[in-house]
């Protein structure tokens, strides 16, 4: 699978993979894809009203959220490191 164009958008806070660099940010990685859509619809619609990532997903249109929602998707969740 190709990384979406837009994944740099989202990398700095949620990695390129899915595992969070962050405290505060949530593993995307092997979440269901249809979560994942509807949440960025909500953060981009303002229903879900988080100022940093309503700035992150609003210039991202339909088909490139659908992209990043299936890549987040498809990554393998995180391993517990312990
Ligand atoms: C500046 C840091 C930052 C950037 C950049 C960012 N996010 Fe987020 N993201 C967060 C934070 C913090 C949350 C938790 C917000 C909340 O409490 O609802 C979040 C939440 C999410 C969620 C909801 C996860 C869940 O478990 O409910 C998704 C999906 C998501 N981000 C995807 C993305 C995508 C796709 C991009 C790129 C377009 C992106 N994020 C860019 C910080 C960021």
């Amino acid at each position: 699978m190709q990384p979406p164009s837009r994944l740099g958008l989202c990398a700095a806070c949620h990695g390129a993979n899915g595992q969070a660099s962050q405290p505060g940010v949530p593993n995307l990685a092997g979440q269901h894809l249809d979560y994942l859509r509807s949440a960025l619809k909500q953060y981009r619609d303002g229903s879900r009203n988080v100022a940093l990532m309503r700035a992150a997903i609003g210039p991202v249109s339909d088909v490139e959220l659908d992209a990043l929602a299936r890549w987040y998707s498809a990554q393998p969740p995180q391993v517990p490191s312990r």
